[in-house]
């Protein structure tokens, strides 16, 4: 063999730089409290139905999983009135995402994202020897414009995180609408909507982006179980396109990918409105605790659709990131997506607020 060991593609691949575990801060720093809003995890639980029904399905866990979630598909399916053959269930929505790289690109192409947004959609791309085109926003929304203006005849994918990650800001109705009248039907677009049921009620939040791919059928629009529904740990995510992308997916995708406690959780937080209802409400009040806090202390943020908030520091965010930690506080810091002074700060329960405020306090001061 002559060469690299690795495919050439890995030169170029940066590794996601995940945050330190809880434990791992503990053992570092001897603290006994220490709070991680890092993820833009549920902090509230899994959703008590979810939790009843991995219970219920523990003594199959020696069986493989229906490698077809027929379950889950019928039961999504009908929530979300689509046809069942155009839903793919994957491990968490990041295994989806690896999925759409997996299958559509080829080195050489381009894939289109904002910028800052979510980094699988580059990583990925680049792993498949694509190149990832990053468009800056303008001020607090996606430049769509310049969305529309990169697209070439090598573009393959166009990503939109709706919400987005890490800003918290959507794209409106009339943003997607032109997108969709702007870029060429050969395109695939990826309406990245792991935070949907956040922003669901915002009037202003594109409604019935579900039959999207009815109407335009080179779309996909992605969710995930980890996010509202609090079943992160357990990876679950769906993926609705039309029946031919969708069919293509499911063929080349993992035999048993989504495991047993995955599925039947999965199915059971889709019945749990309650939950669903409650989780909204703890949100939209912490987002309203943390941006009454950056008010009072003059600093600048994105609105939020989501459940996390990205917030100028107007100091170095590593150096924040650094000393709130070692006061048992995890953020993400904003220096990761380039952007210096920023940091993106999950929401959590009011007394994970109040513990934020004041280790922010102390580290501001
Ligand atoms: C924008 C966005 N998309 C997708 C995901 C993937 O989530 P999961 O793999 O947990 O479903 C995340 C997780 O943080 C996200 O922020």
């Amino acid at each position: 063999m002559s060469g690299s060991l690795f495919r050439k593609e890995l030169e170029f691949f940066r590794p996601y730089v995940q945050g330190k575990p809880i434990e791992a801060v503990r053992r570092e720093y001897g603290l006994s409290r220490i709070e991680k809003l890092a993820s833009n995890e549920n902090q509230f639980g899994p959703s008590p139905l979810a939790l009843e029904a991995m219970r219920e399905e523990l003594e199959n866990i020696n069986f493989y999983p229906d490698g077809s979630c027929f379950e889950l598909v019928g039961a999504l399916a009908g929530h979300l009135n689509v046809s069942p053959d155009s839903l793919v269930i994957g491990n968490g929505g990041e295994g989806l995402l690896w999925l759409i790289s997996m299958a559509f690109l080829n080195a050489g192409e381009e894939i289109i994202t904002s910028e800052p947004s979510f980094d699988i959609y580059s990583m990925s791309a680049v792993f498949m020897g694509a190149k990832p085109v990053k468009t800056p926003l303008r001020g607090q929304r996606f430049d769509i414009d310049a969305l529309i203006g990169r697209a070439n005849e090598r573009t393959k994918i166009l990503y939109l995180a709706n919400p987005n990650n890490p800003t918290g800001h959507i794209a409106s109705r009339e943003e997607v609408d032109n997108l969709i009248k702007g870029i060429p039907e050969d395109v695939i677009l990826v309406l990245d909507e792991a935070y949907h049921e956040f922003a669901s009620a915002f009037p202003d939040y594109p409604e019935n982006s579900a039959s999207l791919p009815e109407k335009r059928p080179n779309t996909i629009v992605l969710r995930t179980f980890s996010k509202i529904y609090g079943i992160a740990g357990v990876r679950a995510g769906y993926l609705i396109t039309s029946p031919l992308l969708a069919g293509k997916l499911n063929a080349v995708r993992q035999v048993f990918g989504v495991n047993r406690l995955a599925q039947v959780a999965a199915k059971a937080a889709l019945k749990d409105s309650a939950y669903l209802r409650r989780i909204v409400l703890e949100n939209r009040g912490a987002v309203a605790f943390l941006t009454e806090y950056f008010d009072r202390r003059g600093l600048e943020y994105f609105p939020s659709y989501a459940n996390f908030v990205w917030v100028n520091t107007g100091r170095d965010s590593k150096t924040v990131f650094e000393e709130l930690q070692r006061k048992g506080l995890i953020v993400r810091p904003g220096y990761l997506w380039g952007w210096k002074e920023w940091l993106r700060v999950s929401t959590g329960t009011p007394e994970q607020m109040a513990f934020f405020a004041d280790k922010m306090d102390e580290v501001l001061a």
